[in-house]
């Protein structure tokens, strides 16, 4: 990655971006299907959970990754948590799996959710957790220097490229001196798979492109990481390079994840569900038009992948940074 090219690349993205956001929502308005056309508001995020299945899809997502690394974090937390008068932020929360599952298990340890749609537990819910609902591209309503562990977990599709750095100098500016950043995604590649599901799955990386996100945002971290000299001319890699940089002690570690029963047991099984879920669910009312399709024609798809899965060893990586603030 050098300094003149990436800008000149970054600005070319970026201006590809523009054009094929205003392809997508152009798709969306030639779509043919009148009656799905009238259902869906391109202006709405399709990345914020919508309905009981989608909140169903992150508890199980939450308890398959969780089965996946056999741990609740990966940085060196646990006595701070067990001690006492910690305080723990999960950005992007959801529905609080992760949260109302911790909090139990460390009573004296204070949890705090963020979510930018209220799918957490109002009432019903351990008194040391708080939920909070606000949209973290507006900042975190948190001092400076406020948490001891702070994770975000799974939000390379919510997120627009550009405000990957913002986002992440907020968590390290409210994580104390010596506190610890976790952070996880998907690597957002399958490997091994076969001509249907690499049609669905490249429309789907080219519509979740076309909204600014960076679906491969963990290669950018990774890369920034991984290089002390990294240059380059764009602000944002600027930044998130600053703010990597009052991090020490950064761990990466990949997790592979099979799809699909036949060559991925019961976890493959799961995850190929997961997918599922997602793909006759969540992006439902927005992919079949993105691709120029009918709905019908799109779950036929979605069946031959399902097909293909049992022929294909297919697997697709999670990828966690965790690292820790330097002392001031
Ligand atoms: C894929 S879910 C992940 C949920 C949870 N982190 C997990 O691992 O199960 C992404 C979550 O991020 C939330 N989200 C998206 N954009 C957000 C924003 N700008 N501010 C706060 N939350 C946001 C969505 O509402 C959704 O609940």
């Amino acid at each position: 990655m050098g300094n003149s090219n990436s800008s000149r690349n970054s600005s070319r993205k970026s201006s590809r971006n523009k054009i094929s956001k205003k392809k997508s929502l152009q798709k969306l308005n030639n779509s043919e299907s009148t009656k799905q056309q009238q259902t869906y508001d391109p202006s709405s995020s399709f990345q914020i959970p919508k309905n009981e299945q989608d909140i169903d899809r992150m508890q199980l997502e939450h308890f398959l990754f969780q089965h996946i690394w056999q741990c609740c974090f990966s940085s060196p937390i646990e006595q701070i948590l067990k001690a006492g008068n910690a305080k723990v932020l999960d950005v992007g929360c959801g529905p609080g799996a992760w949260l109302l599952g911790t909090s139990l298990k460390y009573p004296l340890t204070q949890f705090y959710g963020i979510d930018i749609a209220p799918v957490f537990p109002k009432e019903i819910k351990p008194e040391n957790l708080e939920f909070i609902q606000s949209d973290i591209a507006n900042g975190i309503r948190f001092d400076d220097n406020t948490f001891d562990f702070v994770r975000m977990n799974l939000l390379s599709t919510s997120l627009q490229e550009d405000q990957w750095a913002c986002v992440i100098e907020e968590l390290v500016r409210v994580l104390k001196p010596g506190g610890y950043i976790e952070i996880m995604e998907p690597e957002f590649q399958f490997y091994n798979i076969g001509p249907y599901f690499s049609k669905l799955n490249s429309n789907l990386v080219d519509f979740i492109s076309s909204t600014g996100a960076n679906i491969h945002i963990t290669q950018k971290i990774e890369s920034i990481l991984n290089m002390p000299n990294f240059q380059t001319s764009s602000q944002t890699d600027v930044n998130l390079c600053n703010t990597l940089s009052k991090l020490t002690d950064i761990h990466t570690d990949t997790r592979t994840i099979p799809i699909g029963g036949v060559h991925g047991g019961k976890i493959g099984k799961i995850y190929e569900e997961l997918l599922g879920m997602y793909f006759e669910n969540t992006v439902l009312d927005i992919l079949p038009w993105y691709m120029g399709t009918s709905r019908e024609n799109y779950l036929e798809l979605w069946k031959l992948c399902q097909e293909e899965f049992k022929n294909y060893a297919s697997f697709t990586n999670l990828v966690k940074f965790w690292g820790k603030k330097v002392a001031e």
